[in-house]
Order: C-alpha cells, then structure tokens, then sequence
C-alpha cells in the first residue's frame, strides 16, 4: 500500500499530531510505502514570518526523524521542494466546482476566526487533493478534523478521471483511528495549536507538567466515584497507556477514593516515559542541521521521481502534452 500524509509547520508539534497522525502514519512504515511531507506551501496561508517559517519546518523535520521516522524507508519531503504539486493544483481546480470549496468547513472555521479569506485559504483543499493524489498514494493516516478533505479529495480525482475518460487517480481513502479522533487540549476542546491548549511534545519537561497539572477536570470531590469516559485526563492517559494499564485507572475512578490530581501525575509520568527517549535523538538532529536538510532534499527527489509519471498522465488526459 501506499501512504502519504502530510503536516503544516505552523506551531510546535503536541500530542493531537503526535496520536491522531504522526504515530499512524511512523506505524506503517515498516509494510508500506510511506510518503511523509511538510506543508509548507499550506501554512503561507498562515504563518506570515518568513524566519519564523523556517524555524517551524526545522522543527517538524527534527520532531519527525527524533520520534521514528526513518528516512531510509519513508520518503521525507518538504512540499515546496516538489513544485509539481502546484501544477497538479490546478488541473484539480479546472474539475472543481465553487460549492465544493464553499461547503469546507476549515475555511468557513478560519475566517469565522477572524483570519483573512484570502485564494489561498479557500483553495486549499484542492493543493491538499494535488499533495494526495500526485503520488496516488491509497492512504491518508490523518485525524477527524482532516475528514473533509480527504472527501474532497476523493472527489475530485473522481471528477477528473470522469471528465477526462482516462484513470489517472486512485481515490484514496481516510485512515482515522477512532480511539484517537480527536485528541481533547487542556480546556477539553479539540487539541490545537491555533488554540493555545496543547500539550506539546517536545515542550520543556517542567513546563509540560505544570500544563498537564492543568487539565480541566469537573470538581466530584476526592472520595466520590468518578466517571472516566467523560475525564479530559482519561482521554489522555488511555492513549500512552496499556489496556490493562487503562482498565486500572478506569476501575480507580470508579471506585472513588483518588483525586485527579494523582491521576494527572500518572499522566505527567506516562508523557515522560513515552518521549523521553526521543529527545537525545532531537539535540542531536538540532546540532545536525546539515544531515537534516539532506533527508529532506534526498526525499524530494524520490518524491518527484514518483509523482513525474503521474503529472504526465494527468497533462496527456487534458490535452497539455
Ligand atoms: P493543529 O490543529 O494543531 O493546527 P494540524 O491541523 O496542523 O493541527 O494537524 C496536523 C495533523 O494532526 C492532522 O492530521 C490532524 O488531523 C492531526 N490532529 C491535530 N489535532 C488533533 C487532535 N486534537 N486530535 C487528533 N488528531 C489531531
Ligand atoms: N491539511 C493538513 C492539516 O492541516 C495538512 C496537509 C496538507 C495534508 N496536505 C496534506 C495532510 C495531504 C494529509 C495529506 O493537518
């Protein structure tokens, strides 16, 4: 199979990406074909700091190779490295109807927001469907919010191929691994950087603590049973957890008797342990830069090895070549 996901450089990395796309997405290279990319023509539409873009795909690039991914295997890319992407956008765009862009919710979101509605916030979904279909990539590991896209994705390689009587596409198909959808933040909402209530991986480990301290809990006094399914701290300790690890702590709530507070330590630990070891892994690459950037440029270049036969099958389909 083939997998491509993708990720903006528009903040630091928190445990939302980490569980809804990051870890998917570093499971499946062992079995397949992964294509790994970062979004950097997608955050224009929101990072507007030329420096500070650069420090953030930096970034991801670090956090990415310290947390597994293993640039032997996975093809690892920073999407402005491969061009091609853009002229694929726009044979999508020339199939793609103006409901379907008005319907996304991520830009009736952003600019209910208060951001600009700029082209490039509006389009999106079709550069999103360029990143996906030009590597005809059959799975996109990614998390609830993503969902849209993909279907938009999905309909327009449909179209094409329908509007030009030739299978140049693959429909690719979502993966969203239910148990961690959605990622709640400290404030219980959905975890977002545009929110400001991560968790974030690579965060200084005191600060780290002091914010899971933080999570919003309901006031059940100490001694009285509690309810996991609804605990924000729950939610989270459920995903380093084990099973059984899970179950206990779900069977401690019940029984009353323990206080969030002792829950959120059992968090702060259970963080630690999991990304501890990545962060030796993380100085290194950060005194390495050079190594970094040529992952980067020798994945672009098997990135756009794959994508030219595609590119030119999409251009012979519309009459360009
Ligand atoms: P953010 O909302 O923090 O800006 P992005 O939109 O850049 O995050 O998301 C990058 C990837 O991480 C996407 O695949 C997205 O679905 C996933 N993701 C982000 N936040 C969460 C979350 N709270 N729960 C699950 N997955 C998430
Ligand atoms: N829109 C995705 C996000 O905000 C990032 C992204 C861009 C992406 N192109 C992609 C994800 C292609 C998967 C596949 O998180």
């Amino acid at each position: 199979m083939r997998v491509l996901s993708g990720i903006q450089p528009s903040g630091n990395l928190h445990i939302g990406n980490y569980f809804g796309m990051m870890k998917p997405a570093l499971a499946l290279q062992e079995a397949n074909e992964v294509f790994l990319f970062i979004a950097d023509y997608h955050a224009l539409t929101t990072v507007k700091d030329a420096d500070l873009l650069r420090k953030y795909v930096r970034d991801v690039a670090y956090d990415f190779l310290a947390c597994g991914l293993d640039p032997a295997r996975t093809v690892f890319y920073r999407q402005s490295d491969v061009p091609e992407v853009h002229e694929l956008a726009w044979l999508l765009s020339v199939v793609c109807p103006m409901g379907l862009l008005e319907r996304a919710h991520s830009f009736k979101d952003k600019t209910a927001r208060g951001m600009d509605a700029n082209h490039a916030l509006f389009a999106y979904p079709v550069l999103m469907a360029a990143d996906i279909l030009c590597v005809n990539a059959d799975i996109v590991p990614v998390g609830k919010d993503q969902k849209q896209h993909l279907e938009i994705a999905r309909d327009l390689a449909g179209k094409f191929n329908r509007h030009t009587g030739r299978d140049v596409f693959k429909l690719p198909d979502p993966m969203i691994r239910d148990e961690v959808a959605v990622v709640p933040g400290v404030d219980g909402q959905k975890m977002s950087k545009s929110y400001g209530n991560t968790i974030e991986i690579f965060g200084p480990p005191k600060q780290v603590r002091k914010t899971i301290m933080k999570v919003v809990t309901d006031s059940t006094p100490l001694e009285e049973p509690k309810d996991p399914d609804t605990c924000n701290v729950y939610a989270l300790y459920r995903l380093f957890a084990s099973e059984a690890e899970a179950a206990g702590l779900a069977e401690r709530y019940r029984a009353g008797g323990m206080g969030y507070g002792e829950a959120k330590k059992a968090l702060a630990e259970k963080f630690e342990a999991h990304f501890e070891p990545f962060r030796e892994k993380r100085a290194y690459l950060e005194a390495h830069p050079d190594e970094v950037e040529d992952v980067l440029q020798a994945g672009a270049a098997r990135a756009r090895e794959t994508i030219r036969p595609v590119l030119q099958a999409a251009r012979a389909a519309v009459g360009l070549e």
